[in-house]
C-alpha cells in the first residue's frame, strides 16, 4: 500500500513524546485509571495490568473487579483502590466520567458479563483501552464493533485480531486489514507481535523494535494494558500513549532479560523494571 506512511519509534521520538513529571503537582494531575477485569481463577490478570498502571505514574489507580478478587487486589496492590463489579464474575458496575478506562484482563466471557460490557460500551464515548476478553466479547457480534467508542486503543494479539476482523494469510495481510480497521472505526489498533505495530485512525504505522522473546509469556499483554490505560489517564493524546506506551513496555523486558534471562523472566520483573525505564526517559 503506497499511500501508508511507515515510521520506526526510535529513542528520539519516544524522548519527544515523555513529559516528565511537575514539581508543582499533585495526585489529582495524573488522572484517575480504572481497570476492569477479573474473574475467578484469573485475578492475576488485574493484579498485572493495575500494578503496571500504578508503575507508569497515574494520580489515582482504581481495580474493579469481582468480590472474589478483594483480598487478592488489595494485597498485591495496597496503593490501588478496589471496586466491586460483580461476585465471581463482572456483572454490575457504575462508570464515572473523569476516569480513564482499561478492559479486558483475566474479565472471562460469562454471559452476564457480556451483556455488562457490551451495555457499557453502548453508554459510554470517551476513548478507552480494550484488550484479551473485552476484545473476545466484541468480536461474537461484527455489529458491536460500532460501539467501540472513537480513538480507543484496541490492543489483539493475532489470534484476537483475526476474532475481530477475519482471517487474514499472514502478517503483511493482517497489517493491511487493521490500516483499514482503524480508519473506519475510527481507532488505534496496537497489532501485538514480536514487533507490535501501531495503526492510527488517519492509517500511519509505527513499528517497535523494543522488547523480545521473554515477553512470550501469559500476563505480559495484562502489563501492556495498564502501561497504555495509566499514560492515557496522565494526558499523552491517544497517540502519543500508544507510541510511549509499547516502547516502554518492551523496553522494561529488555532491561529484565538483561538481569533474570528471557527464559526466566516474569512479566512481574517487567513491571518492576518500569522505573529504570522511566529513569532513563528523565
Ligand atoms: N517478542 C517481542 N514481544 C513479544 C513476543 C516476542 N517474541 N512475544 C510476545 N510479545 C509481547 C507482545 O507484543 C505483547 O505485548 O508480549 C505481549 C503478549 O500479549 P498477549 O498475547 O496478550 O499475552 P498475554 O499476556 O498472555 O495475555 C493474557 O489475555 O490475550 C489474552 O489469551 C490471552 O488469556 C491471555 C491473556
Ligand atoms: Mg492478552
Amino acid at each position: 500500500n503506497t499511500n501508508t506512511d511507515y515510521f520506526i519509534i526510535e529513542d528520539k521520538v519516544v524522548g519527544g513524546i515523555f513529559h516528565p513529571r511537575s514539581e508543582f503537582s499533585h495526585k489529582g494531575t495524573y488522572g484517575r485509571v480504572t481497570i476492569i477485569g477479573g474473574s475467578y481463577g484469573k485475578m492475576g490478570a488485574v493484579v498485572l495490568a493495575t500494578k503496571a498502571a500504578l508503575k507508569s505514574g497515574s494520580g489515582l489507580t482504581f481495580a474493579l473487579a469481582p468480590k472474589c478478587g478483594t483480598e487478592i487486589l488489595q494485597i498485591s496492590n495496597p496503593e490501588a483502590m478496589f471496586v466491586e463489579g460483580g461476585d465471581q464474575y463482572i456483572n454490575s458496575f457504575d462508570f464515572e466520567e473523569d476516569s480513564v478506562y482499561g478492559i479486558g484482563p483475566g474479565l472471562g466471557t460469562h454471559i452476564e458479563t457480556e451483556d455488562k460490557i457490551l451495555k457499557f460500551l453502548g453508554d459510554y464515548s470517551r476513548p478507552l483501552i480494550l484488550d484479551a476478553d473485552a476484545l473476545n466479547i466484541i468480536a461474537k457480534n461484527k455489529k458491536n464493533l460500532k460501539s467501540i467508542p472513537k480513538n480507543s486503543i484496541i490492543t489483539p494479539h493475532p489470534k484476537e485480531f483475526e476474532r475481530l476482523f477475519g482471517e487474514t494469510e499472514n502478517s503483511f495481510k493482517r497489517s493491511e486489514l487493521a490500516i483499514k480497521k482503524a480508519k473506519e472505526l475510527h481507532i488505534f489498533i496496537v497489532l501485538k507481535d514480536h514487533h507490535t505495530q501501531v495503526i492510527t485512525p488517519e492509517g500511519k504505522v509505527y513499528y517497535n523494535i523494543t522488547g523480545n522473546a521473554g515477553l512470550a509469556k501469559g500476563g505480559s499483554g495484562d502489563i501492556l494494558t495498564g502501561i497504555l490505560t495509566s499514560l492515557l489517564a496522565q494526558g499523552y493524546s491517544e497517540e502519543n500513549a500508544a507510541i510511549l506506551g509499547v516502547w516502554i513496555h518492551g523496553k522494561a523486558a529488555d532491561f529484565a532479560a538483561e538481569k533474570f534471562s528471557k527464559e526466566s523472566m516474569l512479566p512481574s520483573d517487567v513491571i518492576n523494571e518500569l522505573g529504570n525505564v522511566f529513569e532513563e526517559l528523565n
